[in-house]
């Protein structure tokens, strides 16, 4: 190249599930087959009657067309009803924008908040594309530090010591990836009003909270939730169409206003057919959703009780949906050599502590969401057998 790139983007880390997705490569031929515990996606598909619905839109002409920037307005609305089920939120379509995924609407919140030398402030272990994202932008993330004894869970007094002139924003992911632990609603209500006093934002990313059974806040349900609180959710995991890039921001009209000039000239809106999915998704589908929440719940169940029976040198230190966060045996090396070399011998994929923060390169995040029940006691009998 005859040309400079952006020394901010140089200074990130390249995206970790293909690097350990290589790693598969250099096993030898005995390794047993793979377990994959390392990309959170559901196995399974969308129901049948989705997936006929979309079939059926694909072939109207209109569907291969722009909508507005923002999302058609009955998808959003079928949002709002959603919201007004799971949550009792008093929410209004002009507070929904629909995005290519719940990374978009991270993009957009973000950009829309912050300019480059401002503060972000993050839990962690936190979700690797959100420092990734702060970094390539010149945004600086400040770490609140993880306790393995509260789980990683936030603690308000920690975080209003983080808060500099030059903090936007608070940012939080519930249920957490990597490490599924559920932010109680009163501890997000006090981090809620520590942002208001401080006129800074709250941002939370509740991409899984489709599979926690309790009413994930009630946050939705002030009068002003928008002067503060800003939602990011996927759809991805909850209608499995991660590859549909299912994604939105809850926020303040004049803020998706403004991050709607970031929207149109990045990918103009979410595609049509994805809209359509998602409305059918919204207004049929909360059953299905509930009854994958179950099934999740039973794997997450299975993998902690085989996982914590005596004799296993790999420790829980902290699981919920879709995720265990685990801390391992071998002191002095780093998450990346160990899941390395449980990629190669083991045949197990995980993704190292390290890319979830700085310092937590003792630890492994297992994404259990990804395999069945049946798989379970073989994945937990190849940790034992490792140590
Ligand atoms: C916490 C969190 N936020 C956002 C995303 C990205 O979601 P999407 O695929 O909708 O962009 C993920 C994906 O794994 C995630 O774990």
């Amino acid at each position: 190249m005859r040309f400079s790139l952006n020394e901010h983007i140089r200074s990130v880390h390249p995206p970790p599930i293909g690097e350990v997705k290589g790693w598969s490569e250099q096993r030898s031929d005995d390794t047993p087959p793979f377990i994959d515990l390392c990309q959170a996606v559901p196995d399974y598909s969308p129901p049948p009657d989705m997936i006929a619905h979309i079939r059926e839109m694909a072939l109207d002409p209109m569907t291969c067309r722009y909508t507005p920037d923002e999302g058609l307005l009955e998808v959003r609305e079928s949002v709002c009803r959603r919201y007004q089920r799971r949550y009792f939120a008093k929410m209004r379509h002009e507070q929904v924008c629909l995005t290519c995924g719940a990374s978009a609407a991270f993009w957009l919140a973000i950009l829309t908040l912050c300019h480059a030398g401002d503060e972000v402030i993050l839990q962690l272990p936190c979700y690797f594309d959100h420092p990734m994202a702060l970094g390539s932008l010149g945004i600086k993330p400040v770490y609140a530090p993880f306790k393995e004894k509260e789980k990683g869970l936030p603690n308000p007094s920690v975080i209003s010591k983080l808060i500099t002139p030059r903090t936007r924003a608070i940012l939080l992911v519930s249920p957490s990836n990597p490490s599924g632990s559920v932010i109680p609603p009163e501890l997000l209500r006090e981090l809620y009003f520590l942002a208001q006093r401080h006129r800074i934002a709250l941002i939370i990313d509740e991409t899984y909270s489709d599979f926690i059974e309790e009413i994930p806040h009630d946050l939705f349900t002030l009068e002003d939730w928008h002067s503060t609180l800003i939602q990011i959710m996927s759809f991805g995991k909850s209608y499995a169409l991660t590859g549909y890039r299912a994604g939105l921001l809850a926020a303040d009209p004049e803020l998706i206003k403004q991050a709607l000039k970031i929207q149109d000239t990045m990918t103009v809106c979410q595609p049509r057919i994805t809209q359509l999915a998602l409305q059918y998704g919204l207004d049929r589908l909360d059953s299905w959703v509930e009854s994958n929440r179950r099934m999740m719940s039973l794997r997450h169940d299975l993998f902690v009780e085989e996982f914590t029976l005596p004799g296993n040198r790999f420790r829980l230190a902290a699981s919920g949906s879709f995720f265990a966060w685990v801390k391992h045996p071998f002191a002095g090396k780093s998450g990346r050599e160990v899941a390395k070399y449980l990629a190669i011998e083991a045949g197990i994929l995980t993704l190292p502590g390290e890319v979830f923060g700085p310092g937590l390169g003792e630890y492994l995040r297992l994404a259990f969401g990804n395999i069945q029940e049946k798989t379970i006691p073989e994945a937990v009998h190849r940790f034992r057998q490792f140590a």
